[in-house]
């Protein structure tokens, strides 16, 4: 298959859509982030890369606190409006329906289905991000999104983006058994 070199800023995706929440200047703000992943497993770690200028970084920076809010589909337009205002230009928290866990500085939201609460364990400066690592303290789940006790994706209908077309989709059919449909390529006896 011949292939063409279409430069180097494509993106890694899709991409998840989160809120993420913390205490800014004393007031709980929410940005929406697409730039978001799993690190480790064991403290459980994940990343945000949060823009300089961010309101939301700023509230980072001064409590060391943030959270992670996974919307649904139908909270796809409170997400883009979270995406567009800075929280110094608006109150954005007067749209969500805030609730805390154990940690005073990470406010989630109450509309999405599941929250996790993380305190920051390391920051990368990067030249137009700060890179922010946050051990998970405490996860929340809406019971109507568990199945036997797990977070069931078919329950909670998260949506992802896509860049360069700056969309938001759904998540689509099951392909197969993660771990398990490669198995039929190993060798005989391995
Ligand atoms: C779908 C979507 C994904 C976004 N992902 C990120 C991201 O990963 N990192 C980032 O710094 N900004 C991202 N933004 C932009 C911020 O959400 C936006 O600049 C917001 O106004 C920042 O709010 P704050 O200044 O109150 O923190 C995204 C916006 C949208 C709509």
């Amino acid at each position: 298959m011949v292939k063409k070199n279409i430069g180097r800023s494509f993106n890694i995706y899709p991409m998840p859509v989160v809120l993420v929440g913390t205490m800014t200047d004393g007031k709980a703000n929410f940005m929406t982030a697409a730039w978001v992943t799993k690190l480790h497993s064991e403290p459980p770690l994940v990343g945000v890369s949060l823009g300089l200028r961010q309101h939301t970084a700023k509230g980072i920076r001064q409590t060391g606190q943030f959270s992670i809010s996974y919307p649904t589909v139908d909270q796809a337009q409170l997400v883009d409006y979270c995406g567009l205002v800075h929280g110094y230009e608006e109150d954005k928290s007067a749209h969500v329906d805030l609730f805390h866990g154990a940690l005073e500085s990470a406010p989630m939201v109450r509309q999405c289905p599941v929250a996790m609460e993380c305190r920051l364990t390391q920051t990368i400066e990067l030249p137009k991000d700060y890179f922010f690592i946050g051990e998970v303290a405490n996860v929340y789940a809406t019971e109507a999104v568990l199945t036997e006790g797990v977070v069931d994706v078919a329950k909670l209908r998260p949506f992802v983006l896509t860049m360069p077309d700056n969309s938001y989709w759904a998540l689509g059919e099951r392909v197969g058994d993660a771990w398990s449909m490669g198995k039929a390529l190993r060798k005989p006896g391995e």
